[in-house]
């Protein structure tokens, strides 16, 4: 759905502050941290937005590749990442020309919502081929069909309560409920799967997965589901 990542290039306020932000990158860097198995694996994160805490994963891993659909968030990855040689910026369709079976790790998180089902068939089969046969896939963040918006504004609260942006994350929700974000949330919609259809989805694509104990990032009401290659 090319509206919503026109809307991720552009300068919207889906983070409450730059704390919010910064905390915000810091946990999913954390998480996917946690998924890598050996100091000179290979990962690619699939729509990795703007990456913040990008250089703490590529530290804890052999080479990070950094896949963005929006133009402009990948230019301020190139500039911010320049420095860091074990990290590369691609577009999605980049991925495609990519040597294949050259991935042990590749990361989709928070990204399946905003894809139509065919378009996330499509990504799906782009990072199989570029998994090594033993690789994992991590797609997270997953919403769930009977999961409604009141849940993510709770976990939103729950975060900031945590961090101390908790009066910035109250105008965040106000200004987001005036927002572009409410307008497409309202009318482009976000995809939802339960487990069983992520799981299905999963294994028509070649992979064999599982539900994840936690969710990737903030939000414990959305789903983390680890894959690997079916033989
Ligand atoms: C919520 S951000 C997630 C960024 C990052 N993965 C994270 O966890 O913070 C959503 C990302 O999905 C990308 N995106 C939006 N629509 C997309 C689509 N139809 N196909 C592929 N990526 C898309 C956006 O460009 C953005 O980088």
């Amino acid at each position: 759905m090319d509206d919503w990542i026109d809307y991720y290039d552009s300068t919207h306020t889906i983070y409450a502050s730059k704390l919010h932000r910064d905390v915000h990158f810091e946990e999913i860097a954390r998480d996917i941290i946690g998924y890598i198995a050996s100091p000179d694996a290979v990962v690619l994160d699939y729509a990795c937005g703007e990456a913040l805490s990008a250089a703490k994963v590529a530290a804890a891993c052999g080479k990070l590749i950094l896949a963005e659909p929006a133009p402009g968030v990948r230019g301020r990855l190139i500039a911010r990442f320049a420095p860091i040689t074990k990290i590369r910026v691609r577009s999605l369709d980049e991925l495609r020309s990519m040597e294949e079976k050259s991935v042990d790790l590749a990361v989709m998180n928070s990204v399946a919502q905003y894809m139509t089902p065919a378009e996330l068939d499509g990504g799906f089969a782009v990072i199989k081929r570029v998994l090594k046969p033993g690789g994992k896939l991590v797609v997270g963040d997953i919403l769930r069909p009977e999961v409604g918006m009141g849940r993510d504004v709770a976990a939103l609260l729950r975060l900031a309560w945590k961090h101390g942006f908790l009066r910035d994350a109250m105008w965040g929700l106000v200004r987001t409920a005036l927002s572009d974000y409410r307008q497409l949330r309202t009318k482009v919609g976000l995809q939802r799967y339960s487990e069983a259809e992520m799981l299905a989805k999963l294994a028509a694509a070649g992979f064999a997965a599982s539900l994840a104990p936690v969710n990737i990032g903030h939000n414990p009401w959305r789903m983390t589901f680890v894959a690997r290659h079916a033989f």
